[in-house]
């Protein structure tokens, strides 16, 4: 329907141009300079009036649905967005704090599993409640979500045309959109935050990280990204399945010697926020070695980063994986318990945990991972079979799956190659938190549950401290008991939000 109205528009502009100039060529080389097939002007005429119920009370939103959001896209399934206004931004009236020009612009993602992603849309989540969407636009924030290409997509060739660095070029140009639309649409694109769980957490975490980084820029090109900035606010991340280069190891380090474990079973419809199915096992003595040795590759790594502690003490791991790094991540741990306890919770039957006077005093590090226990086999990122979704998520136009670590390629049983250097760097948050020439986002909201074994927690816990070492203001806890999964702390989540959005005058 969009493509169909932006084709009958330019044909009355052509018959236009026609009729009014006789040079008729004019209008024909501006289009092949710009080359453009997609118009990415928000039309603010074009949408459905909706209505929703949060709390009882009747919301009346704007719904501008499968908005294409680059010039030029591979796949239009993916490459759109979902906008949702407010209706009382268009009768000048506020929201809370907020207005048609102040309101902040949350941008939740609905990738999972680094799949291709249709772009969400306000209404119930799986247990009735209102998700998210449908709570910002309650509290009057402007929606935005993004569709995004994935690991799986594939044009009418059989190329594949989802693989890294698609799908957060797709969430930037997402963000380039909305700035480039930010006088004619209803909200602040200066904030922008954006939210996502697992590895839409990973990629939320990734479009705060790179703001304006010149990596991207061909990528965004080739698309017809609007030529505007892709920094963004604030990152809400949940379960980040994030430095998948690294991913392995940090797994390794926190779940070697624990030697059954749950796998989840993954098919190219795996629903990975919702019904996941499990198969148990023991490993084999090749995966203990792998483990061994991936465990023994952390260290290095951890003291590579020359991470610091918010008391000044250098975050590091002896050979052995103890040190200073360990405690740090027990501390959270050890600050999850202690807000389950002050908020009710029995912790008395887990006798890892010591408790004196109604303080968490101390946990057992190991006995608490034996606790939560293993879900992935070695090696749980990088599959030296190449089988994991990351290993699909590194292929290229022609190649379904490749390794993305060393170790991968070192001790590959399947024949397989190494992704582009360029491209695993590109999709690391790590590498662009403080870099040159890049706009990070100043605030930040990364929750990994103290149950979630799809990732390890040291990856959340150094993404924090490579954060508050540049600076930014980072609100990292571990929800207790919970599993891998996100939105699940809305009120917090947007209570948050609001503080955040209060820290920066309006423009
Ligand atoms: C997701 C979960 C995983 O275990 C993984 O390896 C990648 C992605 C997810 O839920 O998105």
């Amino acid at each position: 329907m969009k493509a169909k109205k932006w084709l009958s528009s330019v044909l009355v502009c052509g018959l236009l141009s026609m009729s009014m100039t006789p040079v008729y060529a004019k209008s024909t080389a501006k289009s092949t300079t710009d080359n453009a097939k997609y118009s990415i002007k928000f039309d603010t005429s074009d949408y459905t009036e909706k209505t929703a119920t949060v709390d009882g009370k009747t919301i009346k939103y704007r719904a501008y649905e499968k908005l294409v959001y680059v010039k030029n896209p591979v796949d239009t399934k993916y490459e759109i967005m979902n906008v949702y206004i407010p209706e009382q931004y268009y009768e000048g009236k506020s929201i809370g704090d907020y207005n048609a020009k102040t309101a902040p612009i949350f941008m939740p993602n609905a990738v999972g599993g680094y799949m291709p992603a249709e772009p969400g849309s306000p209404g119930e989540d799986q247990n009735g409640d209102p998700n998210a969407a449908l709570v910002a636009l309650s509290k009057g924030y402007v929606v935005a979500e993004p569709g995004a290409r994935g690991r799986t997509t594939q044009n009418d060739d059989g190329e594949y045309t989802g693989k890294a660095p698609a799908a957060i070029v797709d969430l930037k140009a997402a963000v380039r959109y909305l700035r480039y639309n930010d006088k004619t649409m209803p909200g602040d694109a200066e904030k922008i935050i954006s939210n996502g769980t697992s590895a839409g957490g990973g990629l939320s975490a990734l479009l705060g990280a790179t703001g304006n980084n010149k990596e991207y820029e061909p990528y965004l090109k080739a698309i017809g990204a609007a030529n505007e900035r892709d920094d963004i606010y604030a990152v809400s991340a949940y379960a980040a399945i994030t430095n998948l280069d690294h991913a392995d190891m940090a797994y390794e380090w926190l779940y070697n010697g624990i030697n059954t474990y749950k796998k989840l079973q993954f098919s190219d419809d795996t629903d990975y926020h919702n019904e996941r199915t499990f198969v148990e096992g023991t490993l084999t003595d090749d995966q203990i070695k792998i483990s061994n040795q991936l465990k023994a590759l952390f260290p290095d790594y951890v003291n590579s980063l020359g991470l610091k502690a918010s008391n000044g003490t250098p975050l590091t791991l002896n050979a052995d994986g103890d040190g200073t790094f360990k405690n740090y991540v027990k501390s959270y741990v050890i600050k999850s318990a202690q807000t389950a306890l002050d908020n009710g919770k029995d912790l008395s039957s887990l006798t890892w945990i010591t408790i004196k006077n109604g303080k968490v005093t101390d946990i057992d590090f190991d006995k608490y991972i034996e606790y939560v226990g293993r879900m992935k086999t070695p090696s749980a990122f990088d599959g030296l079979d190449l089988g994991n979704a990351e290993n699909e998520l590194f292929g290229t136009s022609s190649t379904n799956t490749q390794h993305f670590t060393q170790f991968g390629l070192d001790n590959d049983t399947a024949g397989g190659t190494l992704a582009d250097p360029a491209i695993i760097k590109m999709m690391n948050p790590m590498y662009y938190i403080g870099a040159n020439k890049t706009t990070n986002a100043k605030y930040w909201r990364i929750r990994q549950g103290s149950e979630d074994n799809d990732g390890s927690i040291a990856v959340p816990a150094l993404l924090t401290a490579k954060l508050e070492n540049q600076g930014y203001d980072v609100d990292f806890a571990m929800p207790w008991g919970q599993g891998h999964g996100g939105d699940f702390d809305l009120d917090e989540l947007f209570d948050w939000m609001d503080q955040v959005v209060e820290k920066t005058s309006y423009k």
